[in-house]
């Protein structure tokens, strides 16, 4: 059977004997050019789920540029395939005039955790997000849903939008994966020369040390002092330690708190975070 599914009424059509025979329902959301970030995602909900869609789609609403929305890499086929090796039963790509029926007239927007850093950086990209995601979520109606880490504030955006709506969705957080140099991968690391490859690696490394030898009750201040001094020379949008779930600024590191970084190699932006204690 053909995996690829373009349509919101084929999906449901797909789905529904599943659905009706109670089976738990996985989706793994992505924009494609899948990498062994996103197979993670697919494998866990392979583990968990009876059923395992992967979405397909590069949503013209979250990307504030034109030129990184034309930019960017789309290899539906080669996606197809990944997706399946990974565990995947069906892939839904679905065409931007279904999904985003023109005119645009409904948008979801979450508060709050969206304002700050990446929210600060790239107006409008959350409020993107949140309103596909909303619709995936609805087209699909899936048991379980998969985010990465990687982006830690696009995961927090998705949980408040389930709590406050109500969503009957379980939002499962997978933990970032990363290359051996410790770089988070993205599909944008293929961009990097091996020069600016191995620039990318030594702040995710940086990152990692400082995150790992920090300690519960330290000053998050004097954290951060720190960490920017050995960032010397790196070409940042921000770093900053803040607290889950709404990522507000914190003063003594706990155990929940976050460090989220956004810098620029080779005029590819690349974003990363990790936990106090090294996670
Ligand atoms: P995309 O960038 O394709 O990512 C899809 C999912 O894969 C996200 O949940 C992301 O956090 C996760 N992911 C990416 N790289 C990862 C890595 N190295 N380790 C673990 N997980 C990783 O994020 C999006 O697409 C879009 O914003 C989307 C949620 C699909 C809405 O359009």
């Amino acid at each position: 059977m053909d995996p690829l599914i373009r349509t919101v009424a084929g999906l449901r059509e797909a789905l529904a004997p599943a659905r009706d025979a109670g089976a738990a329902i996985g989706l793994v959301p992505t924009m494609g050019a899948l990498h062994e970030g996103h197979e993670a995602l697919i494998r866990r909900a392979r583990e968990r789920d009876d059923v395992v869609v992967v979405s397909v789609f590069v949503n013209p609403l979250q990307f504030d540029d034109p030129t990184d929305l034309a930019a960017y890499p789309r290899t539906l086929e080669a996606d197809v395939r990944a997706a399946v090796d990974a565990g995947a039963d069906w892939v839904f790509a679905p065409v931007v005039e279904e999904l985003h029926p023109s005119p645009i007239l409904v948008s979801v927007r979450v508060g709050g955790v969206t304002e700050r850093l990446e929210g600060a950086v790239r107006p409008g990209h959350f409020d993107g997000v949140a309103t596909v995601v909303t619709k995936l979520f609805t087209v699909t109606a899936p048991t379980r849903a998969y985010f990465g880490e990687k982006d830690f504030q696009q995961l927090l955006v998705v949980r408040r939008l389930v709590a406050e709506l109500h969503l009957p969705v379980e939002v499962v957080a997978v933990e970032t994966v990363r290359d051996p140099g410790g770089l988070a991968l993205s599909s944008r690391n293929r961009r990097l020369s091996p020069v600016g490859l191995r620039e990318a690696r030594r702040v995710a490394q940086i990152l990692a040390r400082h995150c790992a030898s920090a300690r519960v009750g330290d000053a998050a201040a004097a954290f951060r002092t720190r960490l920017l001094a050995d960032l010397g020379g790196v070409d940042l949008d921000y770093v900053e330690v803040a607290e889950p779930p709404l990522l507000e600024p914190t003063r003594a590191l706990t155990p929940a708190s976050r460090v989220l970084a956004a810098w620029r190699v080779e005029g590819v932006r690349l974003i990363d975070n990790r936990a106090i204690g090294g996670a």
